[in-house]
């Protein structure tokens, strides 16, 4: 009998039931009734503390297009991992101690960043180990694409065209704050799509003069109405300039709930205009998947059971050149994709005149 462990952890996403189900199925076929699937709960937290329920062919039916986890997800920082809990105790020990206690061949764990870290050190420990990368913000090492970003990017992009009408109307400057962390390819993709004016990313530090000069210039061409697509993680000049330190501190000051009010309030301040601030936030991560991220997450899914298969471990399923191939996960650990700044998505942009704050 194969026993395979499968959890999803850290923030959700469009996708992970799709790729739940890749697996799963994929596993019953080439295994039929010698394989037993164990749902951990609620990510690394089940792990840890023992939660877990053994799941039936049938729960993973159904299950293509719906948003979220049938698995439930938590977040549990990879600093914390090695910091005993009071009840516990070393949380890495109480993971390898249950794996053990399930009897499990393998774990296949979904997830982005964070989760890879702990993914790496459990494979470090000896557990047998296949990961999936998953994630609105596309910014895991290893892989060309992560499932959750293209729908994300839909929300995303509808939102921007729902204020072109309401802007076009009022003639008036929008702020539309996208998510992607500290990388913008999110914000980038629907500031493209949705045909953003200007687009600030964490890559590409702003002026605040800049984003005057593109309103001024946009009033002098009589456009009626501008739209900024502000990545969560962007910064300014300024801010890029400081240290970690000063930077966190900095930041710590500031009491808005996101940083677009806070650009929004000093472009209005400098340019005499009422601003307006749209943040979507975890709607952009809401909803089932788009077609690509179901074809796309059923694909690394049952490429993740081919590897259980045979007995290939340690490694992340990934999408390079246009094929999925395993990546060790000691390669992807703890690296960040972001955005390069020659890129030809960038480059496009700049052809077509959408500003990034930098010029
Ligand atoms: O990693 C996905 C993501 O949605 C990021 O874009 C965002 O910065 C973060 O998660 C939000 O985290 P939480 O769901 O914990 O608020």
């Amino acid at each position: 009998m194969k026993r395979v462990g499968i959890l999803t952890s850290g923030g959700d996403c469009q996708g992970l039931n799709a790729a739940i189900r890749g697996v799963a199925k994929a596993l019953y076929v080439e295994f039929g009734d010698k394989v037993e699937i164990y749902g951990i709960l609620d990510g690394y937290r089940g792990l840890i503390q023992g939660e877990y329920r053994l799941m039936k062919p049938s729960d993973f039916s159904g299950i293509l297009t719906l948003g979220g986890t049938i698995l439930g997800t938590s977040r549990q920082p990879f600093k914390q991992m090695r910091v005993p809990d009071e009840k516990i105790g070393d949380k890495v020990e109480a993971m390898k101690e249950n794996y053990k206690k399930m009897k499990l061949d393998c774990l296949v764990i979904l997830g982005g960043n964070g989760t890879h870290k702990t993914a790496n050190l459990l494979s470090e420990e000896g557990l047998n180990v296949v990961t999936l990368p998953k994630t609105i913000d596309n910014d895991l090492w290893g892989t060309e694409m992560t499932f959750g970003f293209y729908s994300a990017l839909e929300l995303a992009t509808e939102v921007i065209d729902c204020i072109h009408t309401t802007a076009t109307s009022h003639g008036r400057v929008f702020i539309v704050e996208i998510m992607g962390h500290k990388v913008g390819w999110l914000p980038l993709y629907a500031g493209v799509a949705g045909g953003a004016d200007m687009i600030l990313l964490p890559e590409i530090p702003y002026k605040m003069e800049n984003l005057i000069k593109m309103l001024d210039n946009r009033d002098k061409q009589g456009k009626r109405f501008s739209i900024i697509a502000v990545a969560e993680g962007a910064i300014s000049e300024e801010e890029a300039k400081m240290s970690k330190k000063e930077f966190k501190k900095a930041r710590a000051e500031i009491t808005d709930p996101a940083i677009s009010y806070k650009i929004a309030r000093e472009l209005g301040k400098a340019t005499n205009r009422e601003i307006r601030v749209v943040v979507p936030g975890h709607f952009q991560r809401g909803g089932g998947p788009c077609s690509y991220d179901r074809a796309f997450a059923t694909r690394l899914g049952s490429y993740a059971a081919r590897l259980i298969s045979n007995g290939n471990y340690g490694n992340m399923v990934a999408l390079r050149d246009g094929e999925i191939v395993p990546v060790p996960l000691s390669e992807v650990a703890g690296k960040l994709k972001t955005v390069p700044l020659d890129c030809s998505m960038i480059k496009s942009a700049r052809d077509i005149g959408i500003s990034f704050g930098d010029e």
